[in-house]
């Protein structure tokens, strides 16, 4: 064969290995619109910023998200556009969720589809039981307010806790959750305040001036990230609770990155328990911290929310190689299960078991840096932990009577 014929023979296979590049659809549902929109934004910079970094881990398939509204975080829209993407844009994997009544509602149609479903926050334990086809790279609130609650007694050494949580599915998680580990350390929590819904942003003067004259070391909150969670911080400090002597403790979603320094004074003190925050000193997140402000902007800050999408987006691109790109649903979920990834946040496995991830957790106070701005400081961290809920079969995960 001469040497022209083969290396017009080399050339066409080559550009034939590149028609055959596979263009995997990921169907996206997040809300873009409404109370949750800043979350949105945050996990879809996430996810992008993992797929421009990783590059050469997402060769030889192209990744294209086909993006749904699911609105208003009561179910409605959430569960028509999972239909949607399955039925009419035929996606290969479906991610996002910001709200766990999203999930929950899209659960049944999760599970006619077949195909891999990447749960990129909402964090309510058993919702993962609900579908085999939901892998979890978020968080669960039994992660944080369980680890939470023993740290409060054990670290803080408090002794009684008010709790007021967002009344829906992850706030009485994180109520069970922190209530059990405390009272296992000898606390006891004194009183449990319903604090409105994931809806609209309530006025907190009410629960906190009531949660104020029960006199407690701690008061435990959980609202969702976002505007809910500045309010918090802005109540406790108008209340004059932290001069009284109540710390403000919670899981991590109460001192969400992107709404720190707005959070000014009030914040300082604040402890949490949480799997991520953009302080956290690996280089592994240095590495991400410095790409996101080159990407979004020096004024940017990634947070919790978008390390859900990141590590999300990595759980498909790696099903995507595992699979030669057919996105097999059993095929995909399967070759998740014990995958393991160095994310900004440390080291995170799924349980094979339970399709939950397993992560750190940091125990962190929020001060005044040199640099005038608020931080997080690591008190101590926890490696290795899972979803408690379903590691000890408590609250909502304990086997049906
Ligand atoms: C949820 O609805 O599961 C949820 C939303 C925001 C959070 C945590 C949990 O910060």
């Amino acid at each position: 064969m001469s040497k022209r014929i083969v290396a017009a023979l080399a050339a066409l296979s080559l550009s034939t290995g590149a028609a055959y590049a596979q263009d995997i659809k990921v169907g996206v549902i997040l809300p873009y619109t409404g109370v949750g929109a800043e979350l949105a934004q945050q996990i879809e910079r996430g996810m992008d910023l993992y797929l421009k970094l990783n590059a050469d881990q997402v060769k030889p398939y192209k990744i294209t998200l086909v993006k749904r509204d699911s609105k208003a975080p009561d179910g409605a829209a959430s569960k028509i556009a999972v239909q949607e993407l399955l039925t009419q844009d035929k996606v290969d994997a479906l991610a996002g969720w910001v709200y766990s009544p999203d999930a929950i509602a899209s659960a049944p149609v999760v599970n006619a589809g077949k195909k891999l479903a990447v749960i990129m926050n909402a964090a309510t334990s058993f919702i993962t039981n609900l579908a085999p086809e939901y892998v979890r790279t978020s968080f669960t609130m039994w992660h944080s307010s369980y680890a939470l609650g023993a740290a409060a007694a054990k670290t803080l050494h408090a002794k009684t806790a008010v709790v007021a949580y967002s009344d829906y599915p992850p706030g009485k998680d994180s109520l069970e959750a922190f209530k059990n580990a405390f009272e296992a350390n000898g606390g006891k929590v004194i009183d449990a305040i319903p604090a409105g819904g994931p809806g609209a942003v309530p006025d907190f003067t009410p629960f906190f001036q009531r949660a104020k004259d029960e006199k407690p070391d701690v008061l435990f909150v959980f609202v969702p990230a976002g505007d809910h969670a500045s309010a918090v911080v802005k109540t406790y400090g108008a209340l004059g609770m932290a001069a009284a002597g109540i710390k403000l403790i919670g899981p991590g979603d109460i001192v969400q990155d992107i709404k720190l320094q707005a959070m000014g004074d009030a914040a300082v003190g604040l402890i949490t328990m949480h799997h991520y925050n953009a302080d956290l000193d690996n280089p592994e997140n240095k590495r991400f911290v410095a790409a996101w402000k080159k990407e979004y902007g020096a004024g940017s800050t990634p947070d919790f929310t978008a390390i859900g999408g990141y590590d999300g987006m990595a759980a498909i691109v790696h099903a995507a190689q595992a699979t030669k790109g057919k996105m097999d649903g059993d095929a995909a979920v399967k070759s998740l299960l014990g995958w393991k990834f160095n994310s900004p946040q440390g080291p995170i496995m799924i349980d094979p078991e339970t399709r939950d991830i397993v992560m750190n957790e940091y125990l962190s106070e929020v001060v005044k840096g040199a640099d005038g701005k608020l931080h997080e400081k690591k008190i101590a961290e926890f490696d290795n932990v899972k979803d408690q809920c379903k590691v000890l079969a408590l609250g909502p995960c304990a086997p049906k009577k």
